[in-house]
């Protein structure tokens, strides 16, 4: 079925914000999670997108698919929009920073005596603008796969992020067990559907979660029709 859509746009790594020459916010995404699930679906069809932030050029290094490099969460924002298109996946793995500095100092903050308070406001939560965009352009059989790593109270967070950001499906990881999350090759997953199906994937490597993933991405085209 996914060798059937027209594209698998795949978002991995995290956003930086930067907030002076040379200073950012940021978070402890490496990308592997992306890339895993970037690999598999080139597999089901060559017309694969990975747009990423910035992670390490080993990872990215041989891929045969065509990759956009981002580093804000707001050029993250336009990189996703640009490549939707009808008959499309979105798979959003990244991790995008959700606030960005309010100032960007172009000279360098220098180190005084008291306290550093640098004040931040959101950025656009991407999966919503999507959600707004794919109505406002009417774009037809977009399949939507979200990503929630919680800490706490994780199946309810997952389900509200499902609903709230109009999702298909979305991916649960509880990344205060270990073997989940960050920088580690393996993950644990649970998948939660539109139509409130659950399915629970345990410890595997991220490559075979994200075939996985795929594979539920896969039945639940199939049953669109
Ligand atoms: N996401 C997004 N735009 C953002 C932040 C996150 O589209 N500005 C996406 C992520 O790529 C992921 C999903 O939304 O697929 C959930 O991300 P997560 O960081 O778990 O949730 P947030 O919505 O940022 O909420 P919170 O940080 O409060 O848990």
């Amino acid at each position: 079925m996914l060798s059937k859509v027209n594209k698998i746009i795949v978002t991995g790594g995290p956003t930086r914000e930067w907030f002076d020459p040379i200073r950012y916010i940021s978070n402890a995404s490496s990308g592997k999670m992306g890339i895993a699930l970037a690999d598999e679906a080139f597999k089901l069809n060559t017309s694969t997108v990975f747009i990423h932030g910035p992670i390490s050029e080993h990872l990215l290094h041989g891929k045969a698919y065509k990759m956009v490099s981002i580093e804000s969460t707001e050029d993250l924002l336009n990189a996703v929009l640009s490549e939707l298109e009808d008959n499309s996946v979105l798979i959003m793995a990244a991790a995008p920073a959700d606030y960005t500095p309010v100032n960007k100092s172009a000279q360098k903050i220098k180190k005084t005596e008291g306290e550093l308070v640098i004040t931040m406001k959101k950025t656009p939560d991407i999966l919503k603008n999507v959600a707004q965009y794919k109505k406002s352009r009417g774009f037809k059989n977009l399949f939507v796969v979200g990503f929630a790593a919680e800490t706490n109270d994780t199946e309810n967070y997952a389900k509200g992020k499902l609903q709230q950001k109009d999702l298909d499906m979305i991916c649960l990881n509880d990344v205060s067990q270990s073997g989940a999350g960050f920088n580690v090759d393996t993950n644990i997953m649970t998948i939660f559907t539109r139509s409130g199906e659950k399915f629970d994937l345990p410890i595997k490597s991220k490559n075979e979660i994200a075939r996985d993933i795929l594979e539920r991405v896969s039945i639940e085209l199939t049953k669109r029709g």
